[in-house]
Order: structure tokens, then sequence, then C-alpha cells
């Protein structure tokens, strides 16, 4: 399911709202009622309504959800981190599935330097937001520097034009069966916004046709691999498995 529409909620916000629904190629709206999965840009931030009870989903990096993980968060203990090969020195990670930017977040908390794409132009735009905030929020502004987004397709974006990665990062929507996947309503806001990825054997595929070190994937515990590929070695975490495809 796509967007239809952008909601402006705040008069003083109009002329950033036309610039973002011209460049979403979104209907602007400036007054209810808002169907599902309608942007909404109000004075604080820009959020995306959804359907049912659910409330609207926004990227929030100073949470205290997020903030309590950040003074727990170790090198040690975060899986993500043994997997993308984190230890004194930090890789450079691209990041070919960005989402809603945590797996990031994480990342650049623990000193990487990361890009992040985003094929979504919606997502992109709530995730820039999110961005954009952070940099404003002390506590966690120096993690924001370390992350840079671009809204494009994956497979189309060129390496060389940046600062090498070392590691290309893939966390491609779970399988529909993985009803764990679907409870969270960001994961549920995703799946309507981005679809189901379905080419993300085609994803694999074309990171370990780039030059870098290694290739992590992020799955659900019992799921195939990707593209049936067996990975060098697996990192597991309660929720999730990682598959290390190191290049030679
Ligand atoms: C499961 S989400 C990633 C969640 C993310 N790791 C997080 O921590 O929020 C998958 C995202 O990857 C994006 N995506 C999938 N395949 C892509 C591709 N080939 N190029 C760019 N983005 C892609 C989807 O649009 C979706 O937003």
């Amino acid at each position: 399911m796509q967007n239809a529409a952008l909601y402006c909620a705040d008069p003083k916000k109009i002329s950033d709202a036309k610039k973002l629904a011209a460049g979403l190629k979104l209907n602007l709206l400036t007054s209810p009622p808002l169907p599902a999965n309608t942007l909404i840009m109000g004075a604080e931030r820009l959020e995306l309504s959804q359907s049912g009870e659910a409330g609207p989903v926004f990227v929030d990096f100073s949470s205290p959800q997020l903030l309590y993980r950040l003074s727990r968060v170790t090198i040690k203990k975060e899986a993500v981190a043994r997997a993308v090969g984190l230890k004194k020195t930090k890789p450079i990670v691209l990041d070919a599935t960005a989402g809603l930017g945590r797996d990031s977040f994480i990342l650049a908390a623990l000193g990487c330097r990361v890009i992040m794409l985003e094929r979504s132009p919606i997502i992109a735009a709530l995730l820039a937001d999110g961005l954009r905030r952070a940099a404003a929020t002390g506590q966690i502004a120096h993690i924001r520097q370390r992350m840079t987004l671009y809204q494009t397709e994956s497979k189309l974006f060129k390496l060389e034009s940046q600062a090498k990665p070392e590691v290309i990062y893939l966390d491609p929507m779970y399988p529909a069966r993985s009803k764990k996947a679907l409870v969270k309503k960001e994961m549920r806001c995703l799946r309507d916004i981005a679809g189901t990825d379905p080419d993300s054997d085609e994803l694999l595929n074309w990171a370990l046709t780039q030059e870098v070190i290694r290739v992590v994937v992020k799955r659900p515990r019992d799921a195939e691999c990707l593209a049936r590929r067996q990975p060098s070695f697996v990192v597991k975490s309660r929720k999730h498995r990682f598959d290390v495809y190191l290049k030679p």
C-alpha cells in the first residue's frame, strides 16, 4: 500500500509541507479527514498515521527505550556488533536496508560510520526527520554525526562515490510467515509502505559482488539463508540470527 497524502498540521510549516509533498508526489491536505497511512507534518516532527488503534509511527532516536539500550550497549553484548566485526577498529558500514534506522543507530553509537540507504521515499523522509531532530539533541548529536542517509535503491548506489565501506549490512523484511515480525507497529508500517522486499536474494547477490570485507544479513533465527547461500559463520541473538559472509 502506498501513501496517498501528506497532511500539514501546523500552518507555520506549510512551505516545508508543500516542498515535501511535491518531492514525494503526494497530495497535500490541510484539513481532516485523513486516510490511513497519511504522512503528518506537525510542529515538532513528521509522522505516519496508522489504520486502526495503532498510534503514529515516527523515528525517535532519543526515545526512553533507545536511550536505555544506549546506556547498556557494548560491543560484547550487541550481536550486531560482533557480526560486523567491530573491535577496537570501527569499520565503515553501508546499511543497504536502513528502514527506521535503529540498527544503524546502534552501530553508530558503537563508533562506526554508517552510510544508510533506503529506497522507500516515505520511510526515507521519516528517517531524515528523525536524524534532523537527533542532530539537535545534545545527548545523541555526536552519534548522528556518524550517520549519512541517501534515498536510493541500494543496487544502484555507487560505493566508490563514498568513503569506502568495509561492511555491507542487510536487514530485508522478514518473511510473512514470521508473525512475530508483524507484531510491532513499526514493522507493520514498514510492510505497508515499503512492501515485502521480494528481491532480497538479489540484494545479497549484489552485495557479495561489492568490494567489501564482509556482508552481514539479519534473519529470523529459523529462516532459510538468503539466496540459499551458506554464510561463513553465524552470530545468534535471542531474537535474530546474523549470517556473516567473509569476502576472500
Ligand atoms: C526490515 S526494514 C529494516 C529495518 C532496519 N534495520 C531498522 O533497524 O530499522 C527493511 C527496509 O529496507 C528497505 N529496502 C529493502 N530492500 C532495499 C533495497 N534494495 N534498496 C534500498 N532499500 C531497501 C525497505 O524499504 C525497508 O524500509
